[in-house]
Order: structure tokens, then C-alpha cells, then sequence
């Protein structure tokens, strides 16, 4: 039998896209060789080393690349070096939103898992974490205040400037009903959040996920407002399963989801379409004041490379064996100075690639 060769466009970007994107590549090497996945792995630029070669953040190449591939592979844009351009040419603006709405990726997922084992990783106390944290953040990721219309006027006495909050029911409805499928699968539990006591749009969100609701009889909703949510987040973890949530109380809300599993490095994302196509990265930025010291957490990127298998390839099997390699590292207290408790004691970004690239290869 033939085996399908899947295509998977690579884009490290900037800052320690590059690096991380390294220890993925060790992980995709351990595949082809000991599980006979086939693969063909293409690299674009993006974002500011993008701009530095071709003067903009997403080139058309890069952008053809991307059609012609399963999935995207995506490592981190932007630094201090590219904050003096306008926004609009800017690598996050030009490429990775560019990207997003290129490709319609409207959902985006990000699991925040911590395991019993690992409660230490965690910055709150044990009592209050005793059960671990297993929940999936569901943000809208097309839509919102991040595509309103904004402008900043500024040749007047007092300048203003702008950004709006847009929804229409159609966006909320397709990320709601996502977020609904996968709570089916889960331990069916939603907690939608909004701002609907002040808000127009959070009104409207609110409503439309109640009609959904309808469809989904046997999931349990509740509705949070953001400021409460961000607290019962820290005072009661273990309560969430599914959270559901527009664009920019997404983006607040699941770097807070990452510093109670311990570390921004952990967090893996997918950005998915409705055909399932997807662009996987680390939810965490490019963390340029860390960038090139080779101690990076790689793990967020090798976890959004295993998210690639499960959704975008349907290798659901290659996926749990990454997850398993990396838990089993961690377990081994193989970890990087972000979340090793021992400062005198850690490993660099290289090292974890290889320990979770041995673990991995031995399940083969
Ligand atoms: C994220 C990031 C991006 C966002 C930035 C880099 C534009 O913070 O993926 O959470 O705000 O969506
Ligand atoms: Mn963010």
C-alpha cells in the first residue's frame, strides 16, 4: 500500500519562532523514521524576517505555499526591531492576521491541560489545583475588535483613535456551535463568556449562544461575565471544561490559562476552517528578550505539531504518542528554566527537543 504523503508548510517567523520550530522538526525526523509517517516539509518566511527580505510580512509565495499544503505549521512573529511601522505592515497585523483571515480560520483551540503529577508546575497553591486542569479554550478568531473599523485621528486639538467591536450572528454562531460539538466530546460543559452587561455585542453573543444551545440539549451552559471569569479562572480551575469566548477575551483569557498550567511555553493552539484546514502555533508570542539563548520552552510548539496530526491529518494515534513523550518528560522533570523549579538545574531548548524525541521513538 502506498501511504498518502501529506504536505505541511513550516513558517518559523521571528524571535524564537526559529528555535522551537528546530525542536518540531526533531519530532516530524522521529515520525518518518520509527512510525513511517510520510511527509514532505516546505519553509516560508513570515512576519519581520519577511519584511527584512521582501519588504512585507505575508508574500504571496508564502501565501501559495500555504494553499498547497495539508497545514501550516507556525513558529511566532514580530519584535522591537519591526515596532516602529505603522500597524498595518506590522508582522502581527500583515502577517499572522492577514494569515487567519486568508485562510477563515475562525476557531481557535487551545487545550490547557495539567496533569495531576504535575501540580508544581503551577503557580497556584496545591489545594487549589489538587484535581489538575483539564479545560479547552474555544476563541473566536476572525471576528471581533480585531477586524472592526479602527482609525486614529490625530490632526486635530485632542486626538482620538478607535477600534470596534463587531459580531454578526453568523460568526457566533459557527464558533458557539464548535464549541458545542466539542463539549459533546467532552465532559460537556460550557461557560460562554461575554461583558453583556455593558456591551451591544456581548448582548447579542449571549443570545445567539442561548439559541444554539437549543441544539445541544445535553450540554450544560453557563454564562460569565469576563471580569468574573478571569477570577473564578484562578480561584477554581478545575471547574472549567469548555470555554467559549470572542476574539479578545480569548486572547486575555487563555494567556491566563497558560500561567496557571505554569508557563506560556506550554500552550499549544490550532486555528481551524470549516474544511478543517489549519494553521498550529504556540499561543505564546515571539518573546524576543529570550530569543537565540537556546532556552525557550519548545514544548508549545511540538504540542500545536501534534494538534496538526489530530485535526488537519486525522492521525490521531502519531498525536497521542507526542502528547505521551512530552508528559513523560515533564514527569522526568526534563524541563526548560520557565517551569524548572531547580534554577540551577534545567535543560536548554535543544535538550528537550532530544529528550522528548528519544521518548517519542521509543513507542514506536
Ligand atoms: C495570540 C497572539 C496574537 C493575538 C498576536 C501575536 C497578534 O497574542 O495568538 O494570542 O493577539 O491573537
Ligand atoms: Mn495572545
Amino acid at each position: 500500500m502506498i501511504k498518502k504523503l501529506y504536505k505541511i508548510a513550516v513558517l518559523p517567523g521571528d524571535g524564537i519562532g526559529p528555535e522551537i520550530i528546530q525542536e518540531a522538526y526533531k519530532i516530524i525526523e522521529v515520525l518518518k523514521k520509527n512510525f513511517s509517517f510520510n511527509v514532505q516539509t516546505c519553509e516560508y518566511d513570515v512576519g519581520g524576517v519577511s519584511i527584512d527580505k521582501h519588504g512585507i510580512a505575508l508574500t504571496q509565495e508564502t501565501i501559495e505555499g500555504c494553499e498547497n499544503a495539508d497545514a501550516i505549521l507556525f513558529g511566532s512573529v514580530g519584535g522591537n526591531k519591526w515596532d516602529h511601522l505603522p500597524e498595518i505592515e506590522k508582522p502581527e497585523k500583515a502577517g499572522l492576521l492577514k494569515l487567519r483571515k486568508h485562510f477563515d480560520l475562525f476557531a481557535n483551540i487551545r487545550p490547557c491541560k495539567l496533569s495531576q503529577h504535575l501540580l508544581n508546575i503551577s503557580p497556584l497553591k496545591n489545594n487549589i489545583i489538587k484535581k489538575g486542569i483539564d479545560l479547552i479554550c474555544i476563541r473566536e478568531l476572525t471576528g471581533g475588535i480585531y477586524f472592526g473599523e479602527s482609525n486614529k485621528v490625530t490632526n486635530i486639538d485632542n486626538p482620538y483613535a478607535f477600534d470596534t467591536e463587531i459580531y454578526f450572528q453568523s460568526e457566533i454562531k459557527r464558533i458557539a456551535k464548535l464549541a458545542f460539538k466539542i463539549a459533546q466530546s467532552r465532559k460537556k460543559k460550557i461557560v460562554s463568556i461575554d461583558k453583556a452587561n455593558v456591551l451591544k455585542s456581548s448582548i447579542l453573543w449571549r443570545n445567539i449562544v442561548n439559541e444554539i444551545a437549543y441544539e445541544f440539549p445535553d450540554v450544560k451552559l453557563e454564562h460569565m461575565y469576563i471580569d468574573s471569569a478571569t477570577m473564578e479562572l484562578i480561584k477554581n480551575p478545575s471547574s472549567f471544561d469548555v470555554i467559549l469566548c470572542s476574539n479578545l477575551f480569548g486572547d486575555i483569557i487563555s494567556d491566563e490559562c497558560a500561567a496557571i498550567i505554569g508557563s506560556i511555553g506550554l500552550l499549544p493552539s490550532a486555528s481551524l476552517n470549516e474544511k478543517g484546514f489549519g494553521l498550529y502555533e504556540p499561543a505564546g508570542g515571539s518573546a524576543p528578550n529570550i530569543a537565540g539563548k537556546n532556552i525557550a520552552n519548545p514544548i508549545a510548539q511540538i504540542l500545536s505539531l501534534s494538534m496538526l496530526l489530530k485535526y488537519s491529518l486525522h492521525l490521531p494515534f502519531l498525536s497521542s504518542c507526542i502528547d505521551e513523550a512530552v508528559h513523560e518528560a515533564l514527569m522526568k522533570k526534563y524541563m526548560t528554566i520557565d517551569i524548572s523549579k531547580n534554577p540551577q538545574n534545567f535543560l536548554k531548548t535543544n535538550q528537550i527537543g532530544d529528550k522528548i524525541s528519544d521518548l517519542l521513538a521509543k513507542k514506536a
